[in-house]
């Protein structure tokens, strides 16, 4: 089995953890239990990039259970728990010296061109073979899939010098590298790629824009929309992780100061409740009136950056927006004034003009955190060079709140593979029958007791007793 991960002989501490969130993932044991014979999945195989974590570790076996072959790296490079991976790698029955596991492609810390060549991996298979589906969180995979395609179509790959971009260059680098080997690769796995399935905000709205332009290559399932994932994982995990994040990466007492966060969507909302419970006094940026008003009326002050970024202590940004804090703002911030990301991608700060700003100076205190001293004389503590910090800080969601969202990752692979006749071209969402169903499967474990419609009061909502309970329309 080929993979590359940071150390085999974590693999024993992984599989206690693995085995702990198992525990805490109740939806993802009810798909084990419910497909584990007939194994809609047989046949299948996955190309996934995703946090490498324990809780993505359980969401691999269970597809693995469900009958799907599975390659993996993560999609980010701070976010991998080298433990995790190595006992995915492992096995639950192999030995560090014989392992019988999955093969994985991931390590907290790895370089950007490093993230690219793993990204191949998962995407260019041994012995000819191809992958059939991907799952995707933030659209990487698909991403240098489609443009794979796109270049050898093209006949050509442009030069890693025709751009700027970090991210591009690496693309442009591994594409360009794989032309020369095999000028047809990307385009055979295209053809035999069935469907994608997108965990994220940032991830589903290149979907939606690839398919507007027409050149999305085959059927998208939305998971981000169900709302067992964007209004849990997004909300409550951000509400867990943020400050887990911040904490493990400063100790700095969060009660009573000033805290910005950029953007109050299912995110936002989440980090801003969290940082409020610790006694932060927290302040709202948004573009949107709709959710600048619930901050208003969730009694969040709101302000624009401009106005209050020199009386904050914490900035954090949750938008999936770029340039959201700017070199400029930060060279106006606070002396030991935390700022760090959450959302998806590292643009949100603009990272690069800080460090083109004369007179920046920096300092690395422990992985991940960084002091950069702005010309002022202030030094700022940056998170995870900007990257999601409550995966490159902390550990990333709790297992509970992920395995509501990797039930939906899992009821979409299923739907996608078996069904994919039903699935033209397109971005499609769970429907909501199976997004109940999700919850339903995280209640007897919280104790809850549901009320039961009766038929009269069924009949007189013009709903079935057994749901689904609201229209598609319904925002909750
Ligand atoms: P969302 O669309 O619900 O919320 C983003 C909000 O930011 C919107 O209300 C928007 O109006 C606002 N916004 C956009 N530009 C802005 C600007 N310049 N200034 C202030 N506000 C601005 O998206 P969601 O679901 O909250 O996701 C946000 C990001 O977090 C995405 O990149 C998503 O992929 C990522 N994400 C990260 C997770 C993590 O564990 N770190 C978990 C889930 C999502």
């Amino acid at each position: 089995m080929d993979f590359s991960v940071a150390d085999l002989t974590l693999a024993d501490r992984g599989r206690t953890e693995i085995t702990l969130a198992e525990h805490e993932m109740p939806g993802l044991m009810a798909m084990r239990e419910r497909f584990g014979d007939s194994k809609p999945l047989a046949g299948a195989r996955i190309a996934g990039s995703l946090h490498m974590t324990v809780q993505t570790a359980v969401l691999i076996e269970t597809l693995v259970d469900l009958g799907a072959d599975v390659r993996w790296a993560s999609c980010n490079i701070f976010s991998t728990q080298d433990e995790a991976a190595a006992a995915v790698v492992v096995g639950r029955t192999g030995t560090v010296e014989d392992p019988q596991g999955v093969p994985v492609f991931a390590w907290k810390g790895e370089t950007l061109a490093e993230y690219w060549d793993l990204a191949e991996q998962i995407l260019v298979w041994p012995n000819d073979e191809t992958p059939n589906m991907i799952l995707d969180d933030g659209g990487d995979a698909t991403l240098l899939l489609h443009l794979g395609v796109e270049y050898e179509k093209a006949g050509a790959v442009p030069s890693p010098d025709t751009t700027d971009n970090a991210e591009l260059k690496e693309v442009l680098r591994v594409l360009g590298r794989s032309l020369e080997v095999d000028p047809q690769r990307w385009t055979r796995i295209g053809n035999s790629v069935q469907g994608v399935t997108e965990e994220t905000t940032t991830g589903v709205l290149r979907l939606y824009e690839r398919f507007k332009e027409g050149s999305l290559l085959f059927p998208a399932i939305n998971v981000n929309d169900s709302v067992t994932k964007s209004k849990f994982d997004n909300k409550y995990g951000c509400r867990h992780s943020l400050i887990d994040g911040i904490n493990r990466a400063t100790d700095v007492l969060i009660g009573g100061k000033v805290a910005v966060v950029c953007g109050y969507g299912d995110v936002g909302k989440g980090c801003a409740d969290s940082l409020r419970g610790q006694g932060a006094r927290v302040i709202i940026t948004e573009i949107d009136p709709i959710c600048a008003l619930q901050a208003a009326m969730d009694g969040y002050q709101v302000a624009r950056l401009d106005s209050v970024i020199e009386q904050a202590d914490i900035v954090i940004t949750a938008t999936g927006n770029k340039d959201v804090v700017t070199a400029e703002q930060i060279g106006r911030m606070k002396h030991q004034a935390i700022l760090g990301n959450i959302g998806h991608f590292d643009n949100e700060i603009d990272m690069a003009g800080l460090a083109a700003t004369p007179g920046v100076t920096t300092k690395n205190v422990k992985p991940q955190v960084d002091l950069w001293t702005v010309p002022s004389g202030n030094t700022v503590i940056v998170l995870s060079e900007g990257r999601l910090l409550n995966l490159g800080n902390a550990t990333g969601h709790p297992s509970f709140v992920m395995s509501n969202s990797f039930t939906n990752q899992v009821l979409a692979q299923i739907e996608l593979f078996t069904k994919n006749e039903a699935y033209p071209v397109g971005v499609y969402t769970l429907p909501k029958h199976l997004d109940e169903e999700v919850a339903r499967l995280h209640l007897d474990s919280l104790g809850v007791e549901l009320t039961e419609l009766s038929d009269d009061q069924a009949s007189y909502l013009g709903i079935p007793v057994e749901g689904p309970y609201k229209s598609d329309h319904y925002r909750y």
